[in-house]
C-alpha cells in the first residue's frame, strides 16, 4: 500500500495506473462499516483509494474535531489488510489554502434536519468531498447509508456539477445488538453505550409498524419518541429520497430518520423503507 500524503504523490501515482478507481473517503477510526465500504471498492475496481482526513470545515465551533478520534496506526493496518492500493493522509494545509472558495449546500436539502442542527455542516462536506474528487478522480465512490443526508448532498453535487463519479450508497453496518457502527460510539461510556441502543429500537419499532400496515408518519414518529425518552432528541423525521416530509410512508421511497444525544455524545441513525 502507497501512503501520499501530498497531492502531488497521490498523482505522480495514480497517473502510473490504468483501469477504475473505487474511492473511500473518510475521517479514520475506521471500523467494520469502513471495511465494508473498502470490500466493495476492491471488489469492483482495479485501484482502491481510500482518504484519511479529518475535515475542519464541516465540524462547528464547539463540535468535537480537537478530540475526535485519531487512529493512525491502526488505520494504516486495516486499511493495509482490507487490500487497500493508495491511502491519501493529506494535512489540513495541504487541503486548505487561506482564502477558499467554497460550495455550499442547498437550501432546501442542506439546511434542514442534520443541516439545521450543525447549520454549515453540509457546507464543509461539500467542500471537502469536492476537493478529494478532483484530487482522486474517482469512477466510483463509496458512501454509507447512516449518513443519508450526506449521502443525498453528495449524489446532487455529482449530478449539479456534471462530475464524472458513480456514488454508491452502502447499507449501515449494526453491532448484534442493532447499534449502528459509528467512530463516534467510541465516546460512549457502558451506560451510554446501551442507552444508545434506543435509537435502532425505534427504527425497529417504526419498521414493525409500517409492516403492520400503519403508515402514519405522525403516529410512527410518536410511538419511536416514546422508545427514545429520555434521551435528547434533536429530531424524528419521515421523508421521501430527496428529503421532502412525508405525511405517510411510501414503500421503496421513504427513510425514517433519528437523531439525539446520549450523555454529550451526538448519534444519528435511519432506517430505508
Ligand atoms: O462521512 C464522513 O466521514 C465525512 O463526512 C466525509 C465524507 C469523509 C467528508 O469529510
Amino acid at each position: 500500500m502507497i501512503i501520499a500524503r501530498s497531492v502531488s504523490e497521490l498523482r505522480a501515482v495514480l497517473d502510473t495506473t490504468k483501469g477504475s478507481v473505487g474511492f473511500v473517503p473518510t475521517m479514520g477510526a475506521l471500523h467494520i462499516g469502513h471495511r465494508t465500504l473498502i470490500e466493495a471498492a476492491r471488489k469492483n475496481n482495479e485501484y482502491v483509494v481510500v482518504s484519511i482526513f479529518i475535515n475542519p470545515t464541516q465540524f462547528l465551533p464547539g463540535e468535537d474535531l480537537s478530540k475526535y478520534p485519531r487512529r493512525e496506526e491502526a488505520d494504516f493496518k486495516i486499511c493495509e489488510l482490507s487490500g487497500v492500493d493508495i491511502l491519501f493522509y493529506p494535512d489540513t494545509d495541504m487541503m486548505y489554502g487561506k482564502d477558499e472558495v467554497s460550495i455550499l449546500a442547498p437550501d432546501v436539502r442542506g439546511y434542514i434536519l442534520e443541516g439545521a442542527s450543525r447549520p454549515g455542516h453540509f457546507d464543509g462536506v461539500l467542500t471537502v468531498v469536492m476537493k478529494l474528487f478532483n484530487i482522486v478522480r474517482p469512477t466510483r465512490a463509496y458512501f454509507g447509508k447512516k449518513d443519508a443526508q450526506q449521502l443525498a448532498l453528495i449524489t446532487q453535487m455529482a449530478e449539479n456539477f456534471f462530475m464524472n463519479v458513480e456514488i454508491i450508497p452502502m447499507d449501515t453496518v449494526r453491532e448484534s445488538d442493532g447499534l449502528a457502527l459509528s467512530s463516534r460510539n467510541v465516546y460512549l461510556n457502558t451506560v451510554e453505550r446501551q442507552e444508545a441502543l434506543k435509537l435502532s429500537a425505534a427504527l425497529k419499532k417504526a419498521t414493525k409498524m409500517v409492516m403492520q400496515g400503519n403508515l402514519v408518519s405522525e403516529e410512527i414518529k410518536r410511538a419511536m419518541e416514546e422508545i427514545l425518552t429520555p434521551l435528547d432528541v434533536e429530531y424524528v423525521a419521515v421523508v421521501n429520497r430527496r428529503f421532502e416530509s412525508l405525511a405517510q410512508v411510501v414503500i421503496g421511497d421513504t427513510i425514517v430518520l433519528v437523531a439525539a444525544r446520549v450523555g454529550t455524545t451526538r448519534l444519528i441513525d435511519n432506517m430505508w423503507m
